[in-house]
């Protein structure tokens, strides 16, 4: 349902930085367009649907995971803290989470704020005792949490190696981000991809039944209806790379055939073969996720991985930086 107030929105901020990135990005050499705008309300449902795929093992290992360690995190961390989620989407993955570690407060950010609005609400159901602050932000900005969790002890979770969505200089930005957000002496359970044979990566981002496809074209769909656009979205196919040097999967949009369209006034053509980026994912091995975590403020206390070592579950620390040597 659409109220009113909703209609009649004036031109939101939010617009005006989807309306930049995508003319900046477009217009660059390497077209790319940064990833989190395919999170409308479509793009996170069809991002829940790749979390189903059987393909996508990320979520069904992670999952298993946290399942079968909780009780573990909850004796390393700790009862009685606010959890603060990352990029929660549908939340899918935090009962298992709540339940152990039985936390004072429950803090999702997510951008996506219908949706975000949505799990919480649904959650709100199964733990009818748990105040349940959601933000709706951004979260490689610093962000200010809610008054009520000032006091309490934190622990950050960042599943589904949503880490590895960025260049591993921004992660280590964005890890020294939340550190700050959460204090020093905050826990952080983060999963993490681990590096692996291309047969079982590509097919994770590119399934039989072309959902990753649906997902990436999606964005297209997006611009041309909230930026006036004018893009062909046939005339793209969804493409899947392992990139070895850079150790990460990235996602393209392949015009098929030489094309043009307008975005927002602006005219733009593309050859056939030419694509727009939209998504890496990078993945970690064992030293390389800790030293990851290290160079982010975060000491790394304890690791859960699969019996194929496919995924990592990772809780650390935020520590003051020692002095010596
Ligand atoms: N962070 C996860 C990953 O990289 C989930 C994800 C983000 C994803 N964007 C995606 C999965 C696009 C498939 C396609 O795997």
């Amino acid at each position: 349902m659409t109220t009113l107030a909703e209609a009649a929105r004036p031109l939101a901020a939010a617009d005006s930085a989807f309306r930049a990135d995508v003319l900046a990005g477009l217009a660059a050499p390497r077209r790319a367009i940064p990833a989190r705008w395919f999170y409308d309300r479509a793009g996170s449902e069809l991002f829940e649907a790749i979390t189903a795929l059987p393909e996508y093992y990320p979520t069904r290992v992670e999952t298993a995971l946290l399942r079968a360690h909780c009780g573990e995190v909850a004796a390393l961390a700790g009862r009685g803290r606010a959890v603060i989620e990352f990029g929660s989407g549908s939340s899918a993955k935090t009962p298992h989470l709540l339940s152990a570690i039985d936390p004072a407060a429950y803090v999702p950010i997510d951008i996506s704020g219908d949706f975000l609005r949505a799990s919480a609400d649904a959650l709100a159901a199964d733990f009818p005792a748990l105040p349940i602050l959601p933000v709706e932000a951004n979260f490689m900005a610093p962000i200010a949490l809610p008054a009520d969790v000032a006091r309490l002890g934190k622990l950050g979770f960042f599943p589904g190696s949503t880490i590895g969505n960025m260049a591993p200089a921004a992660a280590v930005d964005l890890l020294r981000t939340m550190a700050g957000t959460l204090g020093e002496g905050a826990s952080l359970l983060i999963g993490i991809d681990r590096i692996k044979s291309s047969d079982v990566l590509i097919p994770a981002y590119d399934d039989a039944d072309g959902v990753t496809a649906r997902f990436n074209l999606n964005l297209l769909t997006r611009i041309n209806r909230e930026l006036d656009g004018d893009i062909p979205v046939d005339a793209f196919r969804h493409r899947a790379i392992w990139n070895a040097a850079a150790a990460r999967i990235e996602m393209h949009l392949e015009a098929t055939r030489p094309i043009s369209f307008t975005v927002d006034g602006t005219r733009f053509t593309m050859a056939a073969g030419e694509t727009i980026h939209t998504e890496n994912s990078h993945k970690y091995g064992p030293h390389d996720a800790r030293l990851l975590l290290r160079a982010g403020g975060w000491t790394p206390i304890a690791e859960w991985t699969d019996a194929a070592d496919n995924f990592a579950l990772i809780l650390a620390e935020a520590r003051a930086p020692a002095t010596a040597p």
